[in-house]
């Protein structure tokens, strides 16, 4: 379908909702994007349908948008290697993302952890319907490219489950039209944990500021927050992820920044203590963010090659779309429209 390639598809999409990206964002997800574009025939959006299941300013969703396209290019996606673009670009989402709300159950639905978790904080009367379907709409994203796999990190694999489960069940009723996702998930940063909270996935919506690594903070806000990392009462550097949370989430880090093993900085470190790390840590972060500020800037900078790019994007990923949508509306039983 769609462009002539022999290289299996990948799909993923990040939300435009928080300005900055943050740690567990990238080495949970982007960082996968970005390798995966080698290897891959590889699709990445920038989810802005998602991000109104919250109430949204104009103003800033627009500018957010931008900011995450300007992201993701600067951590290394490149517009020659992937199609990048934003998802209402694309209409047969909502299209597609309607045909997979009618084959939801209500109680299917009901299940998805991450809604119960988000409509729980803001009360269910607050809570949207579209927060209630978010995951459906998802799913389209996913089926509308025949995405052999998708880049996430662990609070996602609920909602490639239900792909899976949706795919398969239109398939079954329809004849074979989908093909079944998996979850590309790499163990080791699947879960990046609050510094201030190791027990806590590092999450936009944290109560405490100083757990959350945002990748546009200033490099000495980062290098503060490394530094005042929660690690445990002993001072053995160790990966223990049960019991010794904080620690082992700081190693994780390091060791994924850098490509050191864990094993090899775990000797490093011996009878080093806990300042040691950090100080090293907050060096390779700041190392680390400060040419991706420089870069996103420069591509805020220029707008106009920005939405050029996602003018782009949005064409090729239109192409795959439009296709998969007329076969399914065609397998649904839906009369053809005559032009
Ligand atoms: P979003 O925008 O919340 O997060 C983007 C990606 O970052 C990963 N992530 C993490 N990984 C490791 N540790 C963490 N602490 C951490 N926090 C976030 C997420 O798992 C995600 O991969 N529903 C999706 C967006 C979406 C999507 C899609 C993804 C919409 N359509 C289709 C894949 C395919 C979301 O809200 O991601």
């Amino acid at each position: 379908m769609g462009m002539a390639t022999d290289r299996p598809r990948v799909l993923s999409g990040i939300q435009p909702t928080a300005g900055s990206f943050h740690l567990g964002n990238y080495l949970g997800a982007v960082r996968q994007w970005v390798a995966l574009q080698e290897s891959h025939d590889a699709f990445y959006m920038v989810v802005d349908l998602h991000a109104i299941t919250v109430p949204q300013d104009p103003k800033e969703l627009r500018a957010n948008t931008r900011l995450a396209a300007a992201q993701l290019l600067a951590a290394g996606l490149d517009p020659e290697r992937c199609t990048l673009f934003v998802q209402s670009h694309v209409p047969e989402h909502a299209q597609l993302g309607w045909v997979m709300n009618c084959l939801t159950g209500f109680g299917e639905a009901s299940r998805m952890t991450q809604f119960k978790d988000k409509s729980a904080k803001q009360g269910s009367d607050r809570a949207t319907v579209g927060l209630f379907t978010y995951p459906i709409l998802q799913v389209a994203d996913i089926l509308l490219y025949q995405a052999n796999e998708v880049p996430v990190g662990e609070d996602q694999r609920q909602h490639i489950e239900l792909t899976r489960d949706l795919a398969e069940r239109f398939n079954g009723r329809y004849g074979q039209t989908f093909t079944v996702p998996k979850p590309h998930i790499i163990k080791e940063t699947a879960k990046i944990f609050d510094l201030q909270d190791p027990t806590a996935k590092m999450s936009k919506s944290t109560a405490n500021p100083k757990g959350l690594v945002n990748l546009l903070d200033e490099p000495k806000v980062t290098v503060k927050k490394v530094k005042s990392a929660v690690t445990d009462t002993d001072t053995e550097i160790r990966f223990d992820a049960e019991a010794k949370p904080g620690v082992s989430n700081l190693l994780t880090i390091y060791s994924t920044l850098t490509g050191t093993g864990i094993p090899e900085l775990e000797q490093k470190y011996a009878g080093k203590g806990y300042g040691a790390l950090k100080t090293d840590l907050a060096e390779v972060m700041a190392e680390f963010v400060t040419p991706f500020r420089t870069r996103t800037q420069e591509y805020l900078d220029d707008p106009e090659t920005l939405d050029s790019i996602l003018a782009k994007g949005a064409e090729k990923a239109r192409a795959v779309a439009a296709e998969t949508l007329a076969t399914t509306y065609e397998r649904i039983g839906f009369l053809p429209a005559k032009h």
